[in-house]
Parts: structure tokens; sequence; C-alpha cells
């Protein structure tokens, strides 16, 4: 969507807000799919609420995307303005275990910053793509860690109230690959309780993490990690495997070879593609094995 009334360009410029017209959004997904847009760069989370308000009384519909590493976004023009947050300095601050993190850091870079402190815990996420704010979304895991565990405090922008709030850790339910957070909350900053470990621990555990992770999903190819939610007590990597689905395409839109829950885009896949494949392997899934498959990467859709 494009914001071509210079009065509302003029009103988002004077909040500060950074208006990038036209952006190709498939450079900024991991899929690389994604249509074009105008993108709103907040550079300071204060201007948030006003922006927000501003786009609802001028009846601009908007999208937030955080990290791009777990989503599908449509082809084409996009109907929706983009939003997204700046970097804000510094991105951690430490206060003996606890760590007071900006939610547009890198989830990754994050954990190592906090090993360097002799603060552990989060080894398994490390190679998790994306921001901490889409982690703590997803309430992302790997090998036996997630997120929640560890956050004391989320401030968040709550679009039904117009208000940055601070939510206590306790508030807030973290479950496999779900929270309670609403769909439009935009999470600023968090703090994470974690446990004293030598650095040289950590990185020892986040070195098994890391061969893990390459031994067995296909890192070097654009994807949006795993694409299903596993059952549960079931695997879903496992019976699109089984049902003998690697390499089973739809365009340029394919299930991986080394992982088959990793749907990749091996050229110029189209978020049509994309979702042909996904209801196609969903299908398969229900008629072999009765199970209903839920999407974990997030599909924008017009609702
Ligand atoms: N498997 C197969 N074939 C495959 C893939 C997996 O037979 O093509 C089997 C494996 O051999 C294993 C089982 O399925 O016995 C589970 O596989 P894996 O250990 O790779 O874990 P997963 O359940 O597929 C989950 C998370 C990953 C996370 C890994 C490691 C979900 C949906 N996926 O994968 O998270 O990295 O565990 O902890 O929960 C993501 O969220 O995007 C993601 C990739």
């Amino acid at each position: 969507m494009r914001i071509s009334d210079p009065n509302l360009a003029a009103a988002i410029a004077a909040l500060g807000v950074e208006h990038r017209i036209g952006v190709s959004l498939s450079d900024k997904t991991s899929l690389g799919i994604g249509g074009s847009s105008d993108l709103l760069r907040i550079h300071k989370h204060e201007s948030l609420p006003g922006l927000v308000r501003l786009l609802k009384q001028r009846r601009v519909p908007y999208r937030f995307l955080g990290g791009g590493s777990n989503v599908l976004l449509p082809d084409g023009e996009l109907p929706w303005v983009i939003l997204q947050l700046a970097r804000q300095e510094p991105e951690v601050r430490f206060e003996g275990n606890t760590a007071f993190v900006d939610c547009a850091a890198d989830l990754g870079r994050t954990v190592t910053t906090c090993a360097k402190h002799d603060l552990g815990g989060m080894e398994g996420l490390i190679g998790v793509p994306g921001t901490v704010g889409g982690a703590l979304r997803m309430n992302a895991g790997a090998y036996g860690t997630q997120i929640g565990t560890f956050v004391r405090e989320v401030q968040v922008f709550r679009a039904a109230t117009d208000q940055i709030e601070t939510l206590r850790g306790a508030e807030i339910n973290f479950e496999y690959r779900h929270t309670s957070f609403a769909p439009d909350d935009i999470m600023l900053a968090v703090r994470l309780e974690l446990p004293s470990k030598p650095y040289s621990e950590i990185l020892q555990g986040i070195r098994i993490c890391n061969e893990k992770r390459r031994a067995s999903q296909p890192l070097n190819q654009k994807s949006a990690g795993c694409i299903f939610k596993n059952p549960p007590g079931g695997s879903a990597g496992r019976m699109i495997d089984e049902l003998g689905l690697k390499g089973h395409s739809v365009g340029d839109a394919r299930v991986s070879d080394r992982h088959a829950n990793f749907f990749i885009n091996a050229g110029h896949a189209t978020a049509a593609d994309m979702l042909a494949l996904i209801d196609d392997v969903r299908r398969r899934v229900r008629d072999r094995y009765g199970v209903e498959l839920e999407e974990e990467v997030i599909v924008w859709k017009e609702t």
C-alpha cells in the first residue's frame, strides 16, 4: 500500500518516522517471498502510539514486520503499510543476572552477547533466526529451550489501548510456539533473567547445537524454518518424510531434501506456490495419518 496523501506523509515525518516508498519485501523475509509496500521505520518507541493513532484515524491498514524469518507474505502490492522497529542502542544492558534487551535485536547475537557476560541458558536458541521480539511472540524454542522460560517483564505497545505497557512474565502464557500476546501487540523490550555459567561452557553448548542444526536443517537455503507445528506427541517432519515428499514441489516452493518440515524457496517461488505446497502436504498428511497440521509460519492473509 502506498501513502499518497502528502498531508499524511508530512504528519508521519513530523513524528520522526522514516517513510520508505515501495519497498520490495521479498528482501526482508528469509523465504525471499513477498510483494511490495511502503515501509515505516520507527526509530523511537515513543513515536509508536502517535503513529498508530494517526494510521487508525486515516483508516490506513498496517501490519508490523519483525525480522521476517517466520512469516509468509503475499505477492504483489500488499494491502497494508508495513511498520518496523529500528534497533535501539544499547541492544543489551546487564544488571547481575538480568539482561534488558531491545526487541529489535537479533536473537542469535543476543545469545552470544549474554554468553560473554557469563549468562547462559539460551544456548539452544543460537541458530533460531529473527529478532528477540519475534522469538517472544512465538515463544521460539529449540533443543529443549524456550525463550519464555527466562522472561521476567516485557514492554509492549498495545494497539488495543494505544499505550506502551509493561507486562510481568507471570501474566504472559508461554506455550509451545504460542503466547497470550494479542496479535497486534508490538514487543519493544524484554527483561530476561538468565543463569550464571562460565563463557567457555556456554560456548561448548552453542557449538553442539550449531552442529546438530547444521546436520539436520537446510541452513543455506531460503526458508522460514519449520512450516508446521509438531502435532501433540508427533513429528510433522517425520510424517512428511515418511510420505516420500522430500523434494516435492509446486513451482519453486519445495520440501527440503534435508528436513521435510522445511519448505524452501528454490528460486523464484511465489506466495501462491508456497501456499499451494502447504495445502497439498497438509491434505496428504490428513489423508494418511488423520492429523490436521497447523502452520508454524505466520501467514499474512487479508481478513
Ligand atoms: N525427521 C525425519 N525426517 C525429516 C525430519 C525429521 O524423519 O525430514 C525425524 C527426526 O529423525 C527426528 C524427528 O523427526 O526423529 C524430529 O526431528 P528434529 O529433531 O529435526 O526436530 P523437529 O521436531 O522436526 C523441532 C522444531 C525446530 C527445532 C528442532 C530442534 C518444531 C515445529 N520444530 O523440529 O524448530 O529447531 O526441533 O530442537 O517444533 C522452527 O520452529 O521453525 C524449527 C525449525
